[in-house]
């Protein structure tokens, strides 16, 4: 007999499903603008085509469906094909097979030849608890998880749970979590399938790879909004990046100085020491373009502004700057000091263009200006007025605009949620904010600079930000610990749609030894974004502060980073063209190989198509490094490896390892000390030995306009054959001139190393043979 008690407990229970299980059975099932709608007693259901490979589901309330999204700049273009039988409902594309079961509704992803690629659990499937939507999925054995954006944790993040809360993550560890950004987008692999899941939903969300599951499933959701997700079916790790920064965008080719040494520091106090930092980089000869302004620069803290007597001739300095071409960066932050006839005050204030609290009265949070409201970079008409106070800086000579504090920080970081921007609460879109902040920077001094390409780099970011800013990861520390934990934040944010990516080169808080701060330059020559910085009260750290013989080796590893800035612009070409990443994982192109989520190798990466480079703490200098399969040589030295295997290098500090791969194409140019110096003229295409035919997409443009959207660009495939012993040209599409108007051929690992005779750079097409 079951007692009155345990019968009331049953039924609170069943009740409690209930309440949580919105998607009940189906109730009915139509098309409507090319979408598959079904109804169920609690939910609708929207099914679309992107393409071949994308398809979107949305389930939302019962008229709740709002189809807007920050990311996503695509409309559905795949045609709808489906059929029904009594019990599922089946979508077919060429590349996928989405089964619907109806009752109780379950969606389960194949590839179109039927092999599982993921699905509901079938017990739980998709919830509403009050809010909230999650998505419980099935976990293969073998599956493994990578992406997410900036995380920490290893590569592989089974058995790894995590929030996404645009969060200041001041003094982080390299375990802590939420950090700034929030990309919801990650890839299963099992088997020998993979698929990627984007679930655009800004508000704070939850990933869960297997974590206190007991190996049963996994999960993902939110506290609000729709569960609107995207599922990519390529089957490889480099067609799902592509699709899904087709979906979200791509980055455009930044300006050529961007991708040079930048020095930076909370901060150079005076346009003094900004102007003696920036010489002494050219009186020591140590290449550099960029140079910052961190917060000290402004008078109170004030966004827009200028410390009159510290910077009293902005315009003035910016000229001296760029007589020894030098770019300058400054910092702004959104908060907006209150203080009556500051101009951005007042203005924000008669035009209503501040953060609220529900009955009107302005959200007032502290930041470094003391009390200050915040932009609603929501509204359009706020991003134009931000966009157009840039004049501030743009009419003295900045180009370079950085975008801080915008997830968006307030000391003690509890924003209340019931702070409004326009309709919307702060849970709803504080994850979007810092995007919306760097769109907004973007967009104005687009405008502003004419022609001119600004760099912008942001710290806050959403899914999608890659259209608008680079990014870096935030405020590191000066450990070993650190630094190795960098490198794989950039090569997950690489899998996220990202490319132009830094880390506070030497850590921000703390001091490094002067070995932790030389190996952290020389990996920097390969971070898309090379940047040292430090916070306030920390020890100075250009490259002279190291003494001479390290800042020898600093310099030598900045000059190998602009030898290389022919094959970083490609790769940054790349990066518009297909969405793939400068810094990429091993896994991209090893998905199946074991030991590349191996924690010893994990950190691994390929920078660019040719060379992988194997991160060394600075205390170690030997270095055990695993080559994949292939063919491989030690950049420098040119000693040859058989790939699938560890191997242990020297490592010392003047030489990290580094390798290329056999048969890769690396156009260098000569030393120069900025991007702007002219050079001799000559192109070095180095190519390595290698059992197969290999390409190399050269791109070359003017590197500060907007001109190569209207065909002023050279573009040419480099072709390696070693079947016909040849280096071939392609023909020169575009119209730009290249600057170099030879080119040389420099062969690795030939027998005989060769530098062959330079030739002209004509643009009909050339063949080299050996
Ligand atoms: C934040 C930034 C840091 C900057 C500092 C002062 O901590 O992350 O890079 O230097 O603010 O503006």
């Amino acid at each position: 007999m079951i007692s009155h008690l345990a019968k009331l407990k049953n039924i609170k229970a069943v009740q409690l499903i209930m309440q949580i299980e919105i998607l009940g059975n189906t109730e009915s099932i139509s098309k409507q603008h090319g979408a598959l709608i079904i109804e169920t007693a609690m939910a609708t259901v929207r099914v679309a085509v992107y393409s071949p490979t994308i398809i979107r589901v949305c389930i939302s309330k019962k008229q709740k469906a709002v189809d807007a999204s920050f990311a996503v700049i695509q409309l559905p273009q795949g045609e709808l094909k489906y059929t029904e039988t009594a019990d599922n409902i089946e979508v077919l594309t060429s590349a996928l097979k989405l089964i619907v079961s109806k009752n109780p509704l379950r969606f389960s992803f194949f590839t179109a030849d039927g092999k599982p690629l993921s699905s509901d659990d079938k017990r739980f499937g998709i919830t509403l608890d009050g809010d909230k939507v999650m998505n419980y999925r099935e976990l293969h054995d073998d599956e493994k998880f990578i992406g997410l954006g900036e995380k920490t944790g290893n590569l592989n993040r089974r058995g790894m749970h995590y929030v996404n809360w645009n969060t200041d993550a001041a003094e982080h560890t390299i375990k802590d979590d939420p950090l700034y950004k929030t990309i919801p987008f990650y890839m299963g692999l099992h088997g020998s399938v993979c698929y990627g899941l984007f679930f655009d939903n800004h508000h704070k969300s939850y990933f869960d790879f297997g974590a206190s599951t007991d190996e049963q499933f996994t999960w993902f959701g939110a506290d609000g909004g729709d569960m609107n997700y995207y599922f990519f079916g390529g089957q490889s790790v480099a067609e799902i990046i592509k699709d899904y920064t087709w979906l979200t965008g791509r980055m455009e080719m930044p300006p050529l100085w961007s991708l040079g040494y930048q020095q930076c520091r909370w901060s150079y106090m005076s346009a003094e020491e900004v102007l003696n930092t920036a010489q002494k980089f050219r009186e020591r000869k140590i290449p550099a373009d960029a140079i910052y302004c961190d917060i000290d620069y402004m008078d109170n803290f004030k966004i827009f502004t200028w410390n009159k007597q510290n910077f009293p001739d902005p315009k003035g300095m910016i000229d001296e700057l760029k007589a020894i071409n030098f770019k300058l960066v400054t910092i702004v932050d959104p908060g907006i000091k209150i203080e009556e006839g500051y101009k951005e005050y007042d203005e924000g204030v008669a035009n209503g263009y501040f953060a609220t609290y529900p009955n009107g009265e302005l959200y007032t949070g502290s930041v470094w200006a003391g009390r200050s409201h915040f932009p609603d970079f929501f509204n359009e008409e706020v991003r134009e007025w931000w966009g157009s106070a840039f004049t501030a800086l743009t009419d003295v000579g900045v180009e370079g605009f950085w975008n801080d504090m915008n997830e968006p920080a307030a000391w003690g970081q509890n924003i209340p949620p019931i702070v409004k921007f326009g309709e919307r609460y702060m849970p709803e879109v504080r994850n979007a904010y810092g995007m919306q902040m760097a769109r907004a920077t973007r967009a104005g001094t687009k405008k502003l600079l004419k022609n001119k390409r600004p760099f912008i780099l942001t710290r806050a970011a959403y899914a999608g930000t890659q259209r608008n800013s680079a990014i870096w990861t935030g405020d590191n520390s000066a450990s070993d610990e650190h630094m190795l934990y960098g490198q794989r934040l950039v090569n997950s944010l690489g899998l996220g749609g990202f490319s132009f990516i830094g880390v506070d080169i030497g850590g921000f808080m703390g001091n490094p030894t002067p070995e932790l701060m030389v190996r952290w330059n020389s990996l920097g020559v390969y971070t898309p974004m090379f940047r040292n910085h430090a916070a306030q009260g920390m020890c100075m750290r250009e490259p002279w502060e190291w003494g001479e013989e390290n800042e020898n080796i600093i310099r030598k590893d900045i000059e190998q980073r602009y030898k290389l800035l022919p094959y970083i612009y490609s790769g940054f070409y790349q990066s518009t063209q297909t969405g793939m990443p400068l810094g990429r994982t091993l896994a991209i192109d090893h998905t199946c190989d074991e030991n590349v989520y191996d924690e010893r190798f994990q950190n691994q990466s390929m920078f660019g198509d040719a060379i992988l480079v194997a991160p060394v703490v600075s205390t170690e200098y030997t270095a055990d490094v695993y080559l994949p399969d292939g063919e491989w040589y030690r950049f420098g030295t040119d000693d040859y490896f058989e790939g699938g295997q560890v191997v242990n290098v020297p490592a010392p500090l003047i030489n990290l390892p580094v390798f290329i791969k056999g048969g890769a194409i690396i156009p260098l140019q000569s030393l120069i000390q900025s991007t702007a110096d002219e050079g001799d003229g000559v192109l070095y295409i180095h190519v390595w030995n290698g059992a197969t035919t290999n390409e190399f997409v050269y791109y070359e443009d003017d590197g500060i306009s907007y001109n190569y959207e209207k065909g002023e660009y050279y573009k040419r495939i480099i072709r390696f054959d070693p079947q016909d012993r040849a280096i071939a040209f392609s023909v020169v599409e575009g119209n730009f001139s290249s600057k170099y108007q030879f080119l040389q051929v420099v062969l690795h690992g030939f027998g005989n190393e060769e530098v062959l005779n330079s030739i002209d750079n004509v643009n009909s097409p050339i063949t080299v043979n050996y």
